[in-house]
């Protein structure tokens, strides 16, 4: 997929044209992933945060934000409910928490290995290799990280070094030049993990440059798992705050705007670049356009869910954008709704892990070129 092509694209407001574009990811996606939905159950099982970034809620100098830690008896009463409600795999996610320790979380990750059978997935931030190593040791299958933006300039403004963090695995020089999370990203590939990786779409400075070199990026990372999701101005943030948001809009022309639209249009460029990659529809999205984010997303390429089960009292606390959507729904009944409205869009509930079809599909390339569709690609 050239370059100049998914610029056109991230730059198209006709809406008929637009229509080609949401078919022809439509049809990529049923062909290599299939008519699956996959919903993976996620748990925020920490809120705690060392780390700075300029756009989150749960960064650490929020000091008006309480902070909770899951122990680990609750965390597997989430395990069983994933698995009550047919779910596959079961996502960890927190801020960057050195309470949860190496082998606090390899216990975890036995234990849940042990007692159920679910795939497990990490997010747990920028963690040193011998922490990614040794959970990948003790059973975890996959590891979330998001670059959150290829553009080195705006990845270093929005991602302050903080004094307590563990960057054993930085390499000085070419931190300089590089996003140290594609760094660890390759080392995750190498330990074995299915990787996955994704931006925020609109963050005050990125340009339609920067998100189409974003989407190639995806592509060339070879990842297994992509998640797009509009960047939401969270007002406890320095990136957030009213006059940031006045100032930004006035100084930048290409700034690339935070909606619904432009996230539908990366998701589908996403599956185009990447036939075989396991994508959600974020609840990022579904908080935008509350009414059909999600369907739309998952109608534009998209084919996986993650419904949340984190237990109510540490719901509203895990606030990295302010009014999430679902923020207060059971989740038995969220399920039942979502389970609906996935079968109403003609698809089926995945069943199983639902791993990643990297390997078993084509290269894009070739099978963009086999499908004969020279004037999308
Ligand atoms: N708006 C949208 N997404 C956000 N994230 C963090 N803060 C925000 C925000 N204000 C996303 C980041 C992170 C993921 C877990 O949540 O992309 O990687």
């Amino acid at each position: 997929m050239q370059r100049s092509t998914v610029l056109n694209w991230l730059r198209e407001e006709d809406e008929e044209r637009l229509g080609e574009l949401w078919r022809f990811a439509d049809a990529v996606r049923r062909e290599n992933v299939g008519h699956e939905v996959h919903l993976r159950g996620l748990v925020e099982i920490s809120n705690h945060c060392v780390r700075a970034c300029a756009y989150c809620g749960i960064r650490a100098p929020n000091r008006a934000l309480a902070r909770y830690r899951m122990s680990a008896d609750e965390i597997l009463a989430c395990a069983r409910q994933a698995v009550a409600l047919g779910y596959g795999t079961i996502v960890l996610q927190s801020g960057e928490d050195y309470g949860l320790t190496r082998d606090w979380m390899a216990d975890l990750i036995r234990r849940i290995k042990a007692e159920t059978p679910l795939a497990v997935t990490l997010s747990l931030g920028e963690r040193p290799e011998a922490d990614l190593a040794a959970w990948r040791a003790a059973g975890a299958d996959r590891y979330l990280l998001r670059f959150e933006t290829s553009n080195p300039a705006l990845y270093h403004r929005i991602h302050p070094p903080a004094d307590d963090c563990r960057f054993e695995i930085r390499n000085p020089k070419s931190e300089l030049r590089n996003n140290h999370r594609i760094t660890i990203l390759h080392r995750l590939q190498e330990l074995g993990y299915e990787t996955g990786s994704g931006v925020m779409v609109g963050i005050p400075g990125q340009t339609y440059d920067d998100l189409a070199n974003d989407i190639l990026l995806f592509r060339d990372l070879a990842l297994d798992m992509i998640g797009v999701g509009p960047y939401l101005p969270h007002p406890a943030t320095p990136l957030g705050c009213q006059s940031e948001i006045e100032n930004r809009k006035s100084k930048i022309p290409e700034q690339v705007p935070n909606t619904d639209l432009m996230t539908y249009k990366v998701i589908a460029l996403t599956r185009l670049a990447c036939p075989w990659a396991n994508i959600p529809s974020t609840t990022a999205l579904a908080t935008l356009n509350r009414e059909s984010g999600r369907e739309l997303g998952l109608a534009r390429g998209a084919n996986v869910v993650m419904p949340n089960l984190t237990p109510p009292q540490y719901r509203a606390l895990y606030e990295i954008y302010p009014a999430k959507a679902c923020l207060y729904e059971p989740p038995e009944e969220f399920d039942a709704a979502l389970k609906r409205r996935i079968l109403a869009l003609g698809r089926t509930i995945g069943t199983g892990p639902g791993h990643s079809k990297r390997q078993a599909c084509a290269a894009p390339a070739a099978s963009a070129q086999d499908r004969g569709a020279p004037c999308l690609l």
